[in-house]
């Protein structure tokens, strides 16, 4: 068993989203072993992204992801980071709806920087970013 963190966007949130997302991975067969509504500062979206800090796209990253409240589960299931990598789809929305049509990015998301969904990438960033959102006590 496998552990890994989504965070439903703001954009995804503000669409209503939020529960067809979430039902989508109980119907795939995941549990739900936390569940978190907040809103990031900028420092926390900062902390977030941290791998990301010199890429281009960091500044607009952390604006969108301060943009309104989000929504973070940690889920388990086999193989849960690559499982739940593959249904988000590709990072840009437009090429999800080319490439894989039924993935969340690809009903969801409206580009390549508002696409809906965050996923852990790695076991590395799995264990970063799940302890970055949730403590011990609040996954059960
Ligand atoms: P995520 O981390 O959110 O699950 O997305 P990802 O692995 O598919 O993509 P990543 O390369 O880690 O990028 C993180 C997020 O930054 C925004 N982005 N914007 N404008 C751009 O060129 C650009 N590239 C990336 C997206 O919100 C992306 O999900
Ligand atoms: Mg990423």
């Amino acid at each position: 068993m496998e552990r890994t963190l989504i965070i439903v966007k703001p954009d995804a949130f503000e669409k209503g989203a939020v529960g067809k997302i979430i039902d989508r991975f109980i119907q795939e067969g995941f549990r739900i072993r936390a569940m978190k509504l907040f809103r990031f500062t900028q420092d926390q979206a900062k902390g977030f992204y941290i791998v990301h800090k010199d890429r281009p796209f960091y500044n607009e990253l952390v604006e969108f992801m301060t943009s309104g409240p989000v929504v973070a589960c940690v889920l388990e299931g086999e193989n849960a980071i690559s499982r739940v990598r593959e249904i988000i789809g590709p990072t840009d929305s437009e090429e999800a709806r080319r490439s894989a049509p039924n993935s969340i990015r690809a009903l969801y998301g409206t580009d390549k920087g508002k696409n809906a969904i965050h996923a852990s990438d790695s076991p590395e960033s799995a264990q970063y970013e799940i302890s970055f959102i949730f403590s011990n006590l609040e996954i059960v």
